[in-house]
């Protein structure tokens, strides 16, 4: 049965992990995978993290079923750390999910329970997993522009006329910061625009927050979400705990959905557990039980926003040593967008060409967009890379 399919290639990103790790270049670089990197080209554990799993170790009686939305705790404090203390109770419904993915995969279901002919208008360019994940669920896709490759800036006009055409009832999947893989976020004054089409229009935001924590703090990289969450009616949140508390691999996630009103509520609750039962039954409960411990203990969560300000803070400091080193060595080139951008993404902005001539002659690895990972770059390797990329681009 199985040799009816097809080979495929590798993912465009994932795939990058296993081809970094077989080079035996000493000097080479992995821009690759959007994960964090210490100064040492490491991606630890956070401390807080083994605080809260000794205590896990020490204190859970049991490993039984938690139920389909997962930890009810987990979910009320990941809905205070996104939406803050208004209070959503009646109209909001938060399950725990497997990890960013996992959530959108829910919400692709649910949009398809719910208004299956609704289209979703992506970010072009966007997440590389965002169309792949939702299409294969049966979502129809739309694009709506964001990036000028050429100038580096966000398309903001082109991005409201074309969403003036979306159909009422359509989808908008939007990020909340740190734009994957642009770096580039919509500023306030462009949220509230944004909102005001999205309410003319009747359209229904999808906000994916991955990166919580990594532009500005906590409370200023939620701006969009909590203002929108004043004046539509509906609007859907797929959140990720893999960047800003380290647990990649154990899979913790959130969705969100807002209701128009109470009894919309109800149905939603039932629908959405309904749709994990039928994926995955229940999500796994280790990263969200410590996530928990973390957001309910004030020493914890203070340790942790501490970490995480270490993280972001790190990070545009790498952004900035490599802009001046490029700018000093080769002042004829523009790479300001490398500082306007925030969080762990921007484009470089080479040529696929130039990307695959800095993986062969310099062992530096990144999408083949041109999309880096600015958590890979570190005060040892600043200087080969700016070397490197100059080298390239003459
Ligand atoms: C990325 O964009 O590199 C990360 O979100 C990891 C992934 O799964 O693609």
């Amino acid at each position: 049965m199985f040799e009816s399919l097809e080979l495929l290639s590798t993912d465009a990103i994932l795939g990058l992990i296993a081809e970094y790790k077989n080079d035996t270049r000493l000097e080479k670089i992995d821009l690759g995978v959007g994960v964090y990197r210490t100064m040492d080209g490491k991606t630890p554990v956070l401390n807080v993290v083994k605080k809260a799993e000794q205590m896990l170790v020490n204190d859970q009686e049991s490993k039984v079923y938690i139920g389909t939305a997962g930890s009810a705790n987990f979910n009320s404090e990941i809905q205070k750390l996104i939406f803050g203390e208004i209070d959503l109770n009646d109209r909001m419904v938060t399950i725990q999910a497997p990890g960013g993915s996992g959530s959108l995969r829910v919400a692709a279901e649910m949009i398809l329970r719910a208004s299956p002919s609704s289209s979703v208008w992506v970010s072009e360019p966007t997440w590389a997993n965002h169309m792949p994940l939702l299409s294969s669920a049966g979502v129809s896709i739309k694009p709506y522009p964001y990036y000028d490759f050429e100038k580096h800036v966000i398309k903001f006009d082109e991005m409201l006329d074309t969403l003036r055409n979306a159909s009422a009832s359509d989808i908008v999947l939007l990020h909340a910061c740190c734009h994957n893989p642009t770096g580039l976020d919509l500023s306030k004054d462009q949220w509230q625009l944004l909102t005001d089409i999205v309410i003319e229009r009747d359209l229904i935001p999808f906000v994916d927050i991955a990166y919580q924590g990594f532009a500005d703090g906590l409370d200023e990289d939620v701006y969009g979400i909590r203002h929108m969450t004043k004046f539509v009616s509906e609007m859907i949140v797929s959140s990720s705990c893999s960047k800003n508390f380290g647990l990649y691999r154990d899979r913790v996630g959130a969705l969100s959905i807002l209701a128009k009103d109470k009894d919309s509520k109800r149905i939603i609750d039932s629908q959405i557990n309904n749709v994990v039962r039928t994926i995955y039954s229940v999500p796994p409960d280790h990263g969200a039980a410590v996530v928990s411990l973390i957001l309910n203990n004030e020493k914890l969560r203070n340790e942790w926003i501490l970490e995480l300000a270490e993280m972001r803070e790190r990070l545009k400091s790498m952004r900035i040593m490599l802009y001046e080193l490029l700018l000093a060595k080769a002042p004829k080139y523009d790479f300001s967008h490398l500082v306007r951008a925030t969080g762990m993404f921007c484009f470089l902005g080479v040529t696929e060409e130039q990307v695959k001539e800095l993986k062969k002659d310099f062992g530096i690895y990144m999408v083949n967009s041109s999309r880096i990972n600015i958590a890979g770059i570190t005060p040892r390797n600043v200087n080969y890379l700016a070397n490197s990329i100059i080298d390239v681009l003459q």
